[in-house]
């Protein structure tokens, strides 16, 4: 195979450039692929030509520290080679665009993005800029004029509503919920720091805390637009979304199609939503329709939205049957099956801590202030935190005046006193227990799994505690800020003595010398 980014070969195109047509004026970068299987093979003939560049090795090898940390040049050569080459860029300009100029880039096509981690728990709600974006192919860019959105398979009357339809409230009643999105890859770069894990040639991007966030969705819900086609047929207990983004696997093209069950559906927890934070969809986040599946993995809070199925079966679709699946840890490259993992749908407990950040040297008073979120899938919610500053024998709660707003689908964003005596390296760790009692696996390796999803283990972090209410410390910082040398970096050799002659005799002679007595 050819070698990977950042020295990927460039590409260059065999034979003709292909013309894969738009399906629909107005619809710019949504190339129909999952209704023309002869056009599928077409698309997999060609790309059966090239030798694409590996994904990038960033889990046995040290990640890059660039921004975008890593490009996916495997990702745009595929759309290359099929003639639509100008979607990365179009992609990267929404990202420019729409998103926070300081992004954490994890993953610059498909885009995969984070914001600053202190700053995305300061607000409940997520402002848009700063929501993470998880894309698997790029951004389509549709007219909401010309939008429509297809309703068939197992209904009794099969429909073509447009954006205004669905925004007729004589149609549908509108609903509008806060609702936290979560995608699994959450805290992977934790997974991978101990055990690396499968290397997906989308890229298992190498998350933070930040692949989460809460907005106030506006839309309508499924379950209306499902009876408005009369209902289901007999036998359906399934609902597949279609987004109109093109994905590829294992050398073949799809749009991007999950399913969730229809029990889902019937508990208006799905929201066809084109509001977000009381504004339009950005582009990025699915404009001008995209699904809201409350409590679930994001995976199947499709974008772009355009289709809709009622099925028997959970989709065939790979996004669904061969992806966000979870394994035993004894389950991986040797002897992992589709059928052999189970398929993440409700999100467990889990919580992060934002404030201070792993490896931070604090200076303080016997007190360090931790901030954080907590969130539960499933309809669950986080009903105590709790932190420890010694890896987690002794746990202090959050007092729950310092936690954020209650919902049965979003987060709850909380901070603490930690009262901390001890110096030194110290490892703070986060737990939240929610409603049904669940609470946190105390390990990465508890949890580990070989796609490494959903890092739901406490979170801890590794912090050095200067206590300047301990008077030889108060002395060593003064001494240092009456000398003006600073405390960092930690590692830094101390340019003066650590203590004079005077002292250190004085000190021996209270102490009775080095030698023991007898
Ligand atoms: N829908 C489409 N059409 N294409 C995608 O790549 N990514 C999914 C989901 N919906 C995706 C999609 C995943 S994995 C997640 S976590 C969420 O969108 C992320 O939503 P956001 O990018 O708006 O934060």
């Amino acid at each position: 195979m050819a070698p990977s980014e950042p020295h990927a070969i460039p590409f260059r195109q065999k034979g003709e450039v292909p013309a894969f047509a738009e399906e629909v004026e107005g619809w710019k970068g949504y190339i129909e692929w999952e209704r023309y299987p002869e056009k599928k093979k077409q698309a997999e003939k060609i790309l059966k030509n090239y030798d694409f560049p590996d994904p990038p090795e960033f889990q046995l090898a040290p990640l890059p520290e660039t921004n975008p940390i890593l490009t996916g040049e495997r990702f745009k050569q595929y759309h290359q080679a099929l003639g639509l080459g100008e979607i990365p860029d179009i992609s990267w300009q929404y990202v420019l665009k729409e998103k926070s100029p300081d992004m954490i880039h994890v993953l610059q096509f498909p885009y995969n993005g984070e914001p600053p981690r202190k700053r995305l728990v300061e607000k409940e709600i997520t402002p848009n800029p700063d929501f993470f974006v998880r894309n698997h192919g790029g951004v389509p860019e549709i007219e909401a004029d010309k939008f429509f959105l297809d309703i068939g398979g197992l209904v009794n009357k099969p429909k073509r509503l447009t954006l205004a339809d669905l925004q007729n409230e004589s149609l549908f009643p509108r609903q509008s919920n806060v609702v936290s999105l979560q995608c699994s890859g959450t805290r992977r770069i934790e997974q991978i720091r101990e055990y690396p894990g499968d290397g997906d040639e989308l890229i298992n991007a190498p998350w933070a805390e930040g692949a989460i966030g809460t907005a106030r969705w506006t839309g309508v819900p499924l379950k209306k637009v499902i009876k408005y086609c009369g209902g289901l047929k007999g036998d359906a207990k399934h609902i597949e979304l279609f987004g109109a983004d093109t994905y590829f696997k294992k050398g073949k093209v799809y749009n991007y199609v999950v399913s969730v069950p229809w029990r889902k559906v019937k508990v208006y927890e799905v929201l066809l939503a084109w509001e977000m934070n009381g504004e339009p969809l950005p582009k990025i986040h699915g404009f001008p329709l995209r699904a809201v599946v409350f409590g679930y993995i994001g995976a199947r809070s499709v974008k772009w939205l355009y289709e809709i199925r009622a099925i028997q079966e959970p989709s065939a679709a790979p996004v669904q049957r061969k992806e966000y699946l979870y394994y035993t840890p004894q389950v991986g490259k040797q002897n992992a099956l589709y059928s052999n993992g189970f398929s993440i749908q409700d999100m467990p407990v889990s919580s992060a801590i934002m404030s201070p950040k792993d490896m931070d040297l604090i200076v303080h008073d016997g007190k360090i202030t931790l901030r954080g979120w907590a969130y539960s899938g499933g309809g669950h919610w986080p009903e105590r935190v709790e932190v420890s500053g010694d890896g987690g024998s002794i746990w202090y709660e959050v007092p729950w005046e310092n936690m954020t707003t209650k919902y049965y689908y979003a987060w709850r964003l909380w901070e603490i006193e930690l009262p901390v005596d001890a110096e030194g390296w110290l490892e703070f760790c986060v737990r939240t227990w929610d409603n049904a009692l669940n609470t946190q696996p105390t390990f990465v390796r508890s949890a580990w799994n070989w796609d490494l999803h959903v890092t739901s283990s406490c979170h801890r972090v590794k912090v050095y505690s200067v206590n300047r209410s301990k008077p030889a410390t108060a002395s060593r910082l003064k001494e240092l800020e009456e000398k003006g040398i600073p405390l960092t970096p930690l590692t830094k050799p101390l340019e003066i003595d650590l203590e004079t002659s005077e002292h250190y005799e004085e000190s021996m002679r209270l102490q009775n010398g080095r030698d023991p007595a007898e």
